[in-house]
């Protein structure tokens, strides 16, 4: 049985001390979840959010890490420096990192080895913009972007992977997908998924499904088979959604 999970992108929001104060209502709401609770926080949070998350279910990411291992990289944060806070995953190929930061397929492959190397579990994210759907080829875009960052890994290393499917026109938009094209593109990544890994791995992997999933519309998209969870934005600075999102899963 895959992992079923929720995760949190707090994306650059709240200063420290709304983000101590969220992650503290979250670790006092979340005792037995039914599935892997995840927040991401900016990085500026993590060493204290992790101090904060300690004997809770609730693991901790980073938005991001730099695609260099150390040095004179100002302004950047390591993935090794990520690992040396406490977070466990770190979220990667995020759709704003791609389109403001121009973080390419394989800048992020770059990326997703340097978390690996130092012991974190990238949720990797993919999915096509507006233009590219209305063209039709939303699968060819996600093959590429998971065949020109991932699809060069080993087994055991594919399998530490989170992805997460998040179509760029349904982020922040309130234009979610629907549960049928979700589970369309959830069951498509699958199979590409078994064609270069196998069945069995494929059947292992968490696909989460992100854009505008909150807590009215969480249920019914998590009740497609192939959506095995979401990882949210807006609805994940405020606990009582958040918290409804992971009762719903
Ligand atoms: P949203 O963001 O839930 O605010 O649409 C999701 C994401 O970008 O991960």
């Amino acid at each position: 049985m895959r992992t079923k999970m929720v995760a949190g992108n707090w994306k650059m929001n709240k200063n420290l001390q709304e983000g101590v104060a969220l992650a503290t209502e979250l670790k006092n709401n979340v005792h037995n979840p039914s599935c892997a609770v995840v927040i991401g926080t900016p990085f500026i949070h993590l060493a204290s959010v992790a101090e904060i998350l300690k004997g809770s279910p609730i693991a901790l990411a980073a938005e991001n890490c730099a695609d260099k291992a150390s040095g004179a990289f100002t302004g950047e944060v390591s993935a090794e420096m990520v690992a040396s806070t406490g977070a466990t995953y770190c979220i990667l190929g995020h759709s704003e990192r791609r389109q403001y930061y121009h973080e390419t397929t394989e800048i992020l492959k770059e990326k997703v080895e340097l978390a690996l190397a130092n012991g974190l579990k990238p949720i990797f994210c993919v999915g096509e913009i507006k233009d590219e759907r209305e063209a039709n080829c939303q699968n060819e875009v996600v093959k590429s972007q998971l065949e020109g960052s991932l699809f060069h890994l080993s087994e055991d290393d594919f399998r530490k992977i989170t992805l997460a499917y998040e179509p760029v026109w349904a982020i922040g938009t309130g234009l979610t997908a629907t549960p049928d094209q979700a589970e369309q593109m959830h069951a498509y990544i699958r199979s590409l998924v078994a064609e270069r890994y196998g069945k069995a791995v494929a059947e292992d992997t968490t696909i989460l499904y992100g854009g505008s999933c909150n807590d009215k519309n969480a249920a019914e998209l998590f009740a497609k088979p192939d959506v095995d969870g979401g990882l949210i934005g807006g609805a994940a600075l405020v606990a009582e959604k958040f918290l409804a999102i992971i009762a719903a899963r």
